[in-house]
């Protein structure tokens, strides 16, 4: 069977460094739909599904608002675990040492994509 093809998440130019996240949903092959972002860090977009490693809710309440205050880290709203933004990695919180689930995005043609449907997480 042929790979999808990779899907446009959104413009480059709505992801600023360090500002709101881009929510977007995942359609599984069964139907099913799961929540992911892409932010954009340093420069560099990455994408992640939205769901803490902590207890599997959206991190950001679903208002976008993921970076605290530093703007160096996504930070879970409902009990404060801190994420990597470039990693997944989360270094603070009951959650510590766990990773969000990384997407394949690519930034290019002035678009963000999701390059490959993620099976492994539906
Ligand atoms: S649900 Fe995210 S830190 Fe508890």
């Amino acid at each position: 069977m042929a790979a999808a093809p990779p899907v446009l998440i959104c413009a480059s130019a709505e992801l600023q460094d360090g500002g709101d996240a881009r929510r977007f949903e995942i359609e599984c092959a069964d139907g099913s739909r799961q929540a992911a972002f892409v932010v954009r860090y340093q420069g560099r977009v990455h994408g992640y599904l939205n769901r803490c490693c902590h207890i599997p809710v959206e991190l950001d309440l679903q208002d976008g608002k993921l970076f605290d205050l530093t703007g160096h880290y996504l930070i879970c709203g409902m009990h404060g675990a801190r994420y990597r933004p470039d990693t997944g990695y989360c270094t603070w919180g009951p959650c510590r040492g766990q990773s969000l689930a990384a997407l394949d995005v690519a930034e290019r043609d002035d678009g963000v994509w999701l390059n490959a449907m993620p099976d492994e997480f539906c």
